[in-house]
């Protein structure tokens, strides 16, 4: 593939900028932080500002979807333009992540009460999850400096996708976790894929105190989403829906919310398209969590945005289980600047929707199902209208915690007696045991068909 001219010229020299004091720094410690005041870091690019023409990137992220090198394959690397270019100018560990599949949700958007609604599913990356896209480029980061191990904290999904990109790059991982509290899929991952496993008597936050030590007494590096590096690769991800709907922007994106890594990510992405000129306005941006892992729900309605309330985390969406959110005042960035906002909903209402999402064929784990159980709240409270235009970002696939689904199927998710949401005992598809005989199976098909027709 040929390099264009706006390629040639485009040789960003980024910067750490720290997300409270301003400060800016040409290196970023061990921890990511700022030495001055101890907040994130943040990349920026002060070159973009004498950018010639931002708006031919367009053409050029949509014609190397026909070339054949991996650089060109990866959904991430495509969009190199907008990354820093040391990664990009290294030998990058890639495993074609991105490029991922925006889809309609006809029946969701039925069951929600809003006209269009779509999904793009960052499940449908390598190792499952929207974790991929930033860590192709944390990782290669890590390669090109050398180091000989990697680690993260994780809620699982990160430890899958760290494990396997320091396999692909020849690094060794570290992998901490809260014991008993990750889906096995995403577990049997971290294993496969070669990685030392702690699983660690204590929460998410608890396994992230115990790493950020580990991180200064051990020349390992930290993969957890401080580092700034996974949060510009994540970004490519709202970059690639932009390209999806040719450049027109949609009212709404809902996201979950953990960390908050991700919504810090999308929501930059946004603030450098409107930036680089490539969008006029912005999506209003918003974030749900777990009524049981609301750190940043409680942060907003109770401080406004100003300090953050940490809370024991506890919800059944294993993934977002996290009480004390890193990228919190990020976060609140997003939602300030683009004019979102933050709910909560409750594990019935995550199993619901998860179903729901499944019926449309599609499938996510149950932490990316809170999307569309808070779009149902939103609707209702007109925070979103039914005309307007939503999307949700499903972060995670279906088959990364099987146990969630078929707990909900089987009607033992919920202790029993505990109250029943409406419509979960429409959604719940049991299997059923049958005489091995196609009589006793053409009587369950009449049966289902008396049942959906009643
Ligand atoms: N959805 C899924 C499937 C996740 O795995 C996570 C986070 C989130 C949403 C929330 O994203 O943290 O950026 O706000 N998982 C992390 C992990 C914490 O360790 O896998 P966030």
């Amino acid at each position: 593939m040929t390099e264009t001219a706006a390629d040639a010229r485009c040789k960003p020299t980024a910067q750490f900028r720290c997300i409270g004091c301003a400060s800016s720094f040409q290196e970023a410690g061990s921890a990511f932080r700022c030495p001055a005041c101890g907040d994130l870091l943040e990349i920026v690019y002060p070159h973009w500002d004498a950018l010639p023409r931002p708006l031919a990137f367009a053409d050029i992220w949509l014609r190397r979807r026909a070339s054949p090198l991996p650089l060109d394959q990866s959904g991430v690397w495509r969009f190199r333009e907008i990354l820093p270019q040391e990664t990009a100018d290294a030998e990058v560990v890639t495993l074609r992540e991105g490029n991922t599949p925006l889809y309609p949700l006809p029946r969701c958007a039925r069951s929600a009460g809003v006209e269009h609604l779509l999904a793009k599913h960052q499940g449908m990356n390598p190792t499952g999850s929207f974790k991929d896209t930033g860590m192709t480029v944390a990782a290669s980061v890590a390669k090109q400096q050398g180091f000989g191990w990697v680690a993260c904290a994780s809620t699982g999904n990160t430890s899958a996708s760290m494990a396997a990109y320091a396999a692909r790059a020849g690094m060794r991982s570290l992998v901490l976790v809260p014991q008993g509290k990750i889906a096995w899929g995403k577990l049997s991952q971290a294993l496969d894929y070669g990685a030392l496993t702690c699983e660690l008597k204590t929460d998410f936050d608890g396994c992230m105190r115990v790493l950020n030590e580990v991180v200064e007494r051990m020349p390992v590096y930290l993969l957890n989403s401080v580092n700034p590096y996974r949060i510009e690769g994540q970004k490519t991800a709202a970059f690639e829906l932009m390209e999806q709907l040719s450049w027109r922007v949609h009212d709404h994106v809902i996201v979950p919310g953990g960390n908050l890594g991700n919504s810090s990510a999308l929501g930059k992405a946004f603030f450098e398209m409107k930036h680089l000129g490539l969008i006029s306005r912005l999506p209003k941006i918003s974030i749900i969590q777990a009524e049981g892992a609301n750190p940043l729900v409680r942060t907003m309605c109770e401080t406004g945005g100003k300090k953050l309330i940490a809370v024991h985390p506890e919800t059944m969406a294993s993934a977002i289980r996290i009480g004390n959110p890193a990228s919190w005042k990020k976060a609140v960035q997003v939602l300030e600047g683009t004019g979102g906002t933050v709910e909560q909903v409750s594990e019935a209402e995550i199993a619901l929707a998860k179903a729901e999402i499944g019926a449309d064929g599609i499938g996510c784990e149950p932490a990316s199902a809170v999307t569309l159980a808070g779009l149902k709240k939103f609707v209702k409270q007109g925070f979103v209208k039914a005309n307007e235009s939503v999307v949700l970002i499903l972060t995670g696939h279906l088959l990364k915690d099987p146990e969630f689904t078929l707990k909900f199927h089987l009607g033992d998710l919920f202790p029993a007696g505990a109250a029943q949401e409406p419509g979960i005992a429409q959604a719940q598809r049991r299997p059923v045991a049958l005489e091995a005989t196609a009589e006793a199976v053409i009587r369950a098909l009449g049966a289902a068909d008396r049942c959906a027709g009643s």
